[in-house]
């Protein structure tokens, strides 16, 4: 058999390293109290540079917390506002069925950030019963700048799971928060601490830490069916 064929056949039987780490990370949400060493975050920050971006333009911005009176204190400004909002919009709680209305013109005007599961995490975020970032003892915060080509959002979120997956493959536990944006979006509190303008809008922030027990594996996942022409015609795959 010709090296390339055999290649071809190892790979009909086994996943990549690469495959088995994107299809075995899971977001983890219980972390070791144990700091992660310093050379592994600046190893996972170089996945995120490495990340691909529209006309290069590399729109982001990291920071990095290991300070527990940071994190605890950003965390405190996201929860304050996740009751604010739970107590103008929860129409769910009894007595409070009034509020529907004006929980629905919210939703339909911020569509992402209040609608389906936000909704209901920004409630059990203000009721303590969601952790912001789970207690993890490094949190990585990525800005995107606004000046970049195309979608800086997009470009952020490759960069993100760049470092995702470099994280899981080092044996580490990561969960993409977005919650935290409520702190930065109204307050200018957290963005005048970090020194945080133009042209740079906080875009997401990844937990990361050693997971506590074994999260990590392969779960069910919607299908979604993908479209595929060739040959002058057309099939459905998934
Ligand atoms: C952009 C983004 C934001 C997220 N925000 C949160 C969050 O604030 N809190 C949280 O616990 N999980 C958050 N998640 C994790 C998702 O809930 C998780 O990826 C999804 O349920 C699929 O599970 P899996 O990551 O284990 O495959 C976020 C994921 C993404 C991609």
């Amino acid at each position: 058999m010709t090296d390339k064929k055999a290649q071809l056949e190892k790979l009909k039987e086994e996943w990549t390293p690469t495959e088995e780490t994107i299809l075995k990370r899971r977001s983890v949400r219980l972390y070791k109290k144990e700091q992660v060493p310093e050379f592994m975050i600046k190893r996972i920050l170089e996945a995120g540079r490495f990340a691909p971006s529209a006309g290069n333009s590399q729109p982001w911005k990291f920071i990095v917390l290991r300070d527990p009176e940071v994190i605890n204190g950003l965390v405190s400004t996201t929860v304050k506002i996740c009751r604010l909002f739970k107590a103008i919009i929860d129409y769910r709680i009894p007595g409070k069925e009034y509020l529907k209305p004006l929980a629905k013109l919210f939703i339909r005007v911020k569509p992402n950030d209040l609608h389906p599961t936000p909704f209901g995490a920004v409630s059990l975020i203000a009721d303590g019963k969601l952790g912001l970032w789970h207690d993890a003892p490094t949190i990585i915060l990525i800005f995107k700048d606004v000046r970049g080509v195309s979608s800086p959002d997009l470009d952020c979120g490759i960069a993100g799971q760049n470092m995702v997956l470099a994280a899981h493959s080092m044996g580490l536990g990561t969960c993409w928060v977005g919650f935290v944006k409520l702190a930065f979006q109204y307050t200018g509190k957290w963005k005048k601490f970090f020194g945080i303008g133009y042209p740079y809008k906080f875009a997401s922030s990844l937990a990361v830490g050693w997971p506590k027990g074994n999260p990590d594996g392969m779960v069910e996942r919607s299908t979604h069916a993908v479209d595929w022409y060739e040959d002058g015609g057309s099939k459905t795959v998934i």
